[in-house]
């Protein structure tokens, strides 16, 4: 198995050598990938290239990084990030890259550090703004200026942390458009962190992010979130529920401009983004586990609309809202047959835990949807791998998926 890099040639298992042109060009419309394209080491080093290094990612809240000092450390196929607010209060996202001979300078996950971060190597000492301030012998003739800690673009929008490795990052135009029409008008901006949890899914990314795109999956697969959200009935759910829904956010002021979700990703040179609304089931306000609310109501919610909002950004940030809590979906590749999911729970940002909402209610229901994805992910990832896998025909509620593929061949080719 391997990509030639020079004349993209992917050897099959069975030891037939083809172009990626070819096999991008001899997928079966409407249909599920073929293998290679889920465990081909060479594939995935070109996903890492176009579609990871290439795009906009959500790294966090900036909620986690509120005071100077605060940080915290995100990876990414084989790339770490600091995500560091600086002692000047700009918010920065450093390359985890020693300046020195390369190795990784923070270990930890997340902190506050008053000074810098010191390498556990040669002891290097990086300011949080990550220039280079401490070398012991260093060559004389050089100068500490040249070696400060690498920089990737970072931007914050409605309280979302976006990076970018690209030289030239894709517009965030639409992408700002899209949030403000969705996640804006339940005020991320001001929330914060309740919780966070990280799944380590054994599967390729792509078959994480198209489970992520459908609710084909949801009724046999999510019993708990079937219970409360109509869409595991239905593509275009119920239209009662969702005159209700409009009309019930009507009432309060709110109105959303839906960005067409069957053509989420078509803004040419911009990073593609939407929004769209989902009806809840009659009987619930909220994603819990009974239907009832969880926590304080967040930005412009007076009450309860009976809907939630999806905002799903580029190839790996997905976001959904609910009146009273917010759910952050981060998808980061690490190999071929690797990928973390990392799920935030974000609460109004006055919210007292224990005092305005319980943690456990609070994440149940995200936390049981998410394992049982985690279950049906690494499944789907053991038949794809056999030498009997065929690839087969997406339904219509698996629309998105099959227009996140489309999507992805594009980017690829
Ligand atoms: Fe970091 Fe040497 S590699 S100080
Ligand atoms: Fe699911």
């Amino acid at each position: 198995m391997g990509l030639n890099a020079v004349d993209m040639v992917v050897e099959s298992r069975a030891g037939r050598r083809e172009s990626l042109a070819a096999l991008i060009a001899a997928q079966v419309p409407g249909h599920s990938l073929s293998q290679c394209f889920y465990n081909d080491p060479g594939i995935f080093e070109r996903d890492m290239e176009r579609m990871v290094l290439g795009h906009w990612h959500c790294a966090g809240h900036a909620s986690s990084v509120a005071n100077p000092g605060d940080f915290f450390t995100i990876e990414i196929g084989r790339e770490s990030v600091i995500i560091v607010r600086g002692k000047d209060n700009q918010l920065r996202a450093l390359l985890n890259v020693c300046r020195h001979r390369g190795s990784r300078v923070c270990t930890e996950q997340a902190g506050s550090t008053r000074g810098g971060f010191v390498c556990p190597y040669h002891a290097w000492f990086y300011d949080t703004d990550g220039q280079l301030k401490v070398a012991r012998q260093f060559p004389e003739g050089s100068s500490r200026d040249d070696y400060g800690l690498k920089q990737v673009h970072l931007e914050v929008i409605e309280g979302l942390v976006f990076i970018c490795f690209a030289a030239v990052p894709p517009g965030l135009g639409h992408l700002r458009r899209a949030l403000a029409a969705g996640v804006g008008q339940y005020g991320w901006k001001d929330a914060r962190v309740a919780h966070r949890q990280s799944y380590t899914i054994d599967a390729n990314w792509k078959l994480v992010l198209e489970n992520y795109w459908e609710c084909y999956h949801c009724s046999p697969a999510h019993v708990e979130f079937s219970r409360a959200h109509a869409t595991a009935r239905s593509l275009h759910g119920d239209p009662e529920l969702i005159e209700r829904m409009t009309a019930k956010a009507a009432a309060m002021g709110i109105t959303f401009e839906e960005m067409d979700h069957l053509a989420p990703l078509n803004a040419p040179g911009e990073e593609p983004a939407d929004c769209y609304r989902s009806p809840l089931e009659a009987d619930c306000v909220t994603g819990s586990e009974d239907g009832k609310p969880l926590a304080p109501l967040m930005g412009r919610f007076t009450g309860y609309d009976g809907g939630v909002t999806f905002n799903d950004c580029g190839p790996t940030s997905n976001f959904l809202a609910y009146p009273d809590h917010g759910m952050m979906y981060r998808f980061m590749p690490r190999s071929v047959d690797r990928t973390d999911m990392e799920v935030i729970w974000l609460v109004r940002g006055d919210a007292v835990e224990a005092v305005d909402y319980q943690l456990d209610r609070l994440t149940w229901l995200w936390h049981v949807t998410s394992l049982a994805d985690k279950r049906i992910i690494d499944l789907n990832q053991q038949g794809v791998s056999s030498a009997y896998y065929q690839p087969g025909p997406y339904t219509e509620m698996e629309c998105w998926t099959q227009r996140f593929v489309e999507w992805y061949l594009a980017e690829i080719s």
